[in-house]
């Protein structure tokens, strides 16, 4: 329930970006948030821009569009504003989300990454998502999909992790010279999962720079590290279950 709430306050704070995907597990509280006000007249459908995210057991082709039929019934939605395909190598298909072998070691799956995003065009084609992009794609990845023959629409995005001591600037230039919108998660770099970051590193948000500049224009670290990420073209997607901080990441 905590997700339906801090969707709705999100929505009253003013926030029409929602990012969500089936492996958060909360795309029914999210469908029911954005339900809800349209109900109440507070939005309409397409004031919110929804973003769904294809997970790795689902990269086969044929699974593609029948994956995001279940994300739109999870949603109780028509169509998702974006879909993406959330991380550029595949699991195994099937029910395991994480399918493991008897050693815990993931278990992989051969496809063919353009096949993949054909079928997204298709999704596209189809009405379910108005635009289609990646997520966690390097540059040889986005140029596998920008020079396969016959490419019907380029990514729009390529969601990746982006804050402060992670800036991207080599991915972000190849990324503005072919108008991909770079959206940058964890933007507040709050990650300290020691599997997928360099712990060794401060937390972002006590960094003394970002702190002086708060204190300097009356703002939290917090504000002046999303401030940062916009102002360099990159879209973010704070998160807070706090109606607070909620407000609080807005007013940058
Ligand atoms: P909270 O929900 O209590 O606000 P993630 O790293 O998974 O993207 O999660 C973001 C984390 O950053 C959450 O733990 C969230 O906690 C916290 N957070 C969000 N906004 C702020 C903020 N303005 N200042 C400090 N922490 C924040």
């Amino acid at each position: 329930g905590s997700c339906l709430e801090s969707v709705k306050i999100a929505i009253d704070t003013g926030y029409r970006h929602i990012d969500g995907a089936f492996v958060y597990f909360n795309e029914h509280e999210v469908g029911q948030a954005i339900r809800e006000k349209i109900a109440e007249g507070k939005i309409k459908r397409e004031d919110i821009f929804y973003c769904g995210k294809l997970w790795n057991t689902c990269h086969p082709p044929e699974l593609v569009r029948p994956t995001l039929e279940k994300t739109l019934k999870i949603l109780q939605l028509d169509y998702v504003d974006l879909y993406i395909i959330e991380l550029p190598m595949a699991f195994k298909p099937g029910d395991a989300i994480y399918p493991k072998d008897e050693n815990g070691k993931f278990i992989y799956h051969e496809t063919d990454l353009c096949a993949t995003w054909e079928a997204m065009e298709a999704c596209k084609d189809a009405g379910l998502a108005k635009s289609i992009g990646v997520s966690n794609f390097n540059r040889r990845q986005l140029e596998m999909i920008l020079n396969k023959p016959g490419l019907k629409y380029k990514p729009v995005s390529n969601q990746v992790e982006c804050h402060p001591y992670f800036t991207q600037p080599k991915l972000l230039e190849f990324c503005r010279q072919h108008d991909i919108v770079i959206v940058g998660y964890s933007p507040l770099g709050t990650s300290r999962d020691e599997t997928w970051v360099n712990v060794s590193s401060p937390p972002l948000l006590k960094d003394p720079v970002l702190n002086a500049i708060g204190k300097k224009y009356n703002k939290t670290a917090a504000q002046i590290a999303l401030r940062f990420s916009i102002q360099r073209g990159v879209v973010v997607i704070p998160k807070s279950f706090n109606p607070q901080r909620i407000r609080e990441n807005f007013q940058v």
